[in-house]
C-alpha cells in the first residue's frame, strides 16, 4: 500500500481498495476522541490551513473540528473575496498556495473551478485535501459516507446502492469512482438533463462498476441497502457564490424520498444518507425514522477528517 504521508487527497479515482480500509481503520481508532469530546495531542505541532473559495458549513468546520480534536492549530480564510484572489488582483492558485504552504502543514481547499485543488497540489510542498472542486469531486464526503455505511451495516461489499439527485454533483463522481473498488451494484436516478454524461458512464464502465439508471426512485428503492440523496434543485457549483433569487422549484416526486415511500417500498434495514445541505428532497419528517443516518454522517465527517489529517501528516503510517 502506498504511504499516506505527504499525500494529496484530490480524487477517489486514485484510491485503491486497501487504502479505503486503512483510512476506515484509522478512523475507527480515533473515533473515541470525537465521541468523548476530549481533544488529544496527536497533531499538536501541526497547523491546518483552510482555503475556501466557495461557501461551506460542514466541510470547512469538520476539517477544523478534526484538527482541533487532534490538538493542532487552524488558520485560513472562509471568504475568498477578502483575499487577493477575490479582489482586483485575482491572485492565481499558484501564487496563493506558495504563500499558504508557509502558514501551515496541510491545506484543505474548496474551489468553484474543477481541478483547482489539483493545480494547488502542483505547486504546494504540503498536502492538499480537495474539499470540493466545482462539479468535479468531493472525496472526503464520500469517504465519510462509506465509513458511515461500514459502521452502520458492518460491511460495504454486497450492498446495493441507490443514488438520487443531480449527477453533475461532485459527490456523485467521487461515489462512482469509490464503488469501483467494492462489490456494490448501484442505480442512479436523475432528471434527464442532470444525468451522468456518456463520457463519465464510459469511464466508470471501464472500471467495471455495475451500474444502471432509472427514471423514478420508486423503480429502484425496494432493492436498495444504501440510499444516497443529493438535491436536484441546486446552485451553480461553478460560481464562487450563487444567491437565491425569489422562489425556487420544488423537487419532483421522482427524486424525492418521503416517509411514505420509505414505509411502503424501502427495505426495513436500508440506510438513508445525504451529504447536506438539503432542499425538499428529504422532508424533515424523515429525520426521525429508522432509515435516516445523515446526522451520524455529520459526526463521522469529523472522525473521517481526523483520520485523513493524521495519515497525511504522518502521525500514523
Ligand atoms: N456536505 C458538504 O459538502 O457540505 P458543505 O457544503 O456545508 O461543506
Amino acid at each position: 500500500m502506498r504511504s499516506f504521508l505527504g499525500r494529496d487527497i484530490l480524487s477517489l479515482k486514485e484510491f485503491e481498495r486497501n487504502e479505503f480500509f486503512r483510512v476506515f481503520e484509522v478512523a475507527e481508532d480515533l473515533e473515541p476522541i470525537a465521541r468523548n469530546r476530549r481533544n488529544s495531542d496527536i497533531l499538536k505541532e501541526k497547523t491546518l490551513v483552510t482555503a475556501f473559495y466557495q461557501p461551506s458549513t460542514r466541510t470547512r468546520l469538520a476539517h477544523e473540528a478534526a484538527m482541533i480534536r487532534l490538538g493542532g492549530q487552524v488558520t485560513g480564510f472562509a471568504d475568498a473575496k477578502m483575499t487577493r484572489a477575490g479582489d482586483f488582483y485575482q491572485e492565481s492558485i499558484k501564487d496563493t498556495v506558495k504563500m499558504l504552504e508557509f502558514y501551515g502543514d496541510v491545506i484543505v481547499m474548496r474551489h468553484f473551478e474543477q481541478g483547482a485543488p489539483h493545480e494547488a497540489a502542483r505547486w504546494a510542498s504540503v498536502p492538499i485535501i480537495n474539499g470540493g472542486d466545482g462539479w468535479g469531486e468531493h472525496p472526503t464526503q464520500i469517504l465519510t459516507d462509506l465509513y458511515t455505511v461500514l459502521r452502520e451495516k458492518g460491511r460495504i461489499d454486497g450492498l446495493k446502492w441507490l443514488a438520487v439527485g443531480d449527477m453533475r454533483m461532485r459527490t456523485m463522481h467521487s461515489l462512482a469512482y469509490a464503488l469501483t473498488q467494492f462489490d456494490c451494484p448501484i442505480t442512479f436516478v436523475a432528471p434527464p438533463e442532470l444525468s451522468l454524461t456518456d463520457e463519465f458512464k464510459a469511464e466508470i464502465a471501464g472500471y467495471s462498476l455495475d451500474f444502471k439508471e432509472a427514471g423514478h426512485v420508486e423503480e429502484a428503492i425496494a432493492d436498495a441497502d444504501v440510499i444516497l440523496v443529493e438535491p436536484v434543485v441546486q446552485p451553480d457549483y461553478t460560481k464562487s457564490r450563487d444567491e437565491r433569487e425569489g422562489d425556487v422549484d420544488l423537487t419532483p416526486a421522482n427524486y424525492k424520498i418521503t416517509r411514505e415511500l420509505l414505509e411502503t417500498k424501502a427495505k426495513s434495514d436500508a440506510i438513508l444518507l445525504h451529504s447536506l445541505p438539503r432542499m425538499d428532497e428529504i422532508p424533515a419528517d424523515v429525520d426521525i425514522t429508522r432509515w435516516s443516518r445523515y446526522w451520524q454522517e455529520a459526526f463521522n465527517g469529523v472522525v473521517m477528517r481526523m483520520a485523513l489529517l493524521t495519515l497525511v501528516l504522518g502521525a500514523r503510517e
